[in-house]
């Protein structure tokens, strides 16, 4: 968990870029990131100190969105100085989605997981079979040359207008086309959906529904074992209960 800190130590900066802050919106949402702002109502400023451990996922972020920028915030300038490193998107003005069973929310995720282009060879990826390699002893199975998001957390889907768009692409990652539907069917059952009704969703997504039985239960036991190993840091309660009850349904 990161603190944040005011804006206004990086007014000047943010400014270069939109002109006078007429207005400034605090963003509460997320944790990573130590500065979160929506200035003028046009553009959400996220930003961090150089010298944070986690800054090179900033880089991360420019370098994958000219990949995503269709089903994500289009990046509208950078500003690495004055010891900030700071991301300028457009402003994107929706609600977070609900995962509960009743949600309309879901079908409009599955439309836009349905357009996740494969991992560009230009951009510096995560590997899915080392991101889960200390939680399973096949993490071979969990490796493809699929874009990947990861962090299914509701926080990361905003609806607007009628689609859904995915943010915070801080660790993309190249695996297997079916990990991203794998990744938020914990986030799923963690919101109330039996193991099968969370299944049956992403099983509309073709890459799911035709993914080697074997590799997906690997996966789920590798879920679990992670969620359990976050404990209490983990962004949502339910989550290590939500990953263990999917990997018994999986196994009987
Ligand atoms: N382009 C955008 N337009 C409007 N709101 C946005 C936009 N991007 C992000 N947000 C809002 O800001 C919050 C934080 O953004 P984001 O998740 O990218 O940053 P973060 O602090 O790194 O979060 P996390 O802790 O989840 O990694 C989001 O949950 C969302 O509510
Ligand atoms: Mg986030």
């Amino acid at each position: 968990m990161t603190e944040r800190l005011p804006w206004r130590q990086a007014q000047e900066l943010i400014e270069k870029h939109t002109g006078p802050a007429l207005s400034a919106r605090p963003v509460q949402e997320g944790y990573n990131s130590e500065l979160s702002v929506v200035i003028n109502n046009s553009v959400f400023v996220k930003g961090m100190r150089v010298d944070h451990p986690r800054v090179w996922t900033q880089e991360r972020e420019r370098q994958i969105n000219p990949h995503v920028r269709d089903f994500s915030a289009r990046l509208l300038w950078s500003e690495v100085s004055g010891g900030w490193d700071l991301n300028g998107f457009e402003f994107l003005d929706g609600r977070q989605a609900t995962y509960t069973p009743s949600s309309s929310d879901l079908g409009l995720i599955v439309t836009m997981m349905d357009q996740w282009p494969p991992a560009p060879d230009d951009v510096e990826l995560k590997q899915a079979s080392d991101r889960w390699a200390a939680y399973s002893d096949r993490p071979e199975l969990f490796a493809g040359r699929w874009l990947a998001h990861t962090d299914w957390s509701p926080s990361n889907v905003l609806v607007v207008n009628g689609t859904a768009r995915m943010l915070d692409w801080a660790w993309p990652t190249t695996g297997a086309r079916w990990i991203d539907p794998a990744c938020w069917i914990v986030w799923l059952i963690a919101s109330g959906h039996t193991p099968a009704q969370a299944e049956a969703w992403a099983n509309r997504l073709e890459a799911f529904a035709t993914a080697p039985t074997e590799s997906v239960t690997a996966f789920a036991d590798a879920q679990a074992a992670m969620w359990a190993d976050i404990g209490e840091h983990a962004p949502h309660p339910g989550l290590a209960a939500a990953a263990a009850h999917w990997t018994r349904h999986r196994t009987g």
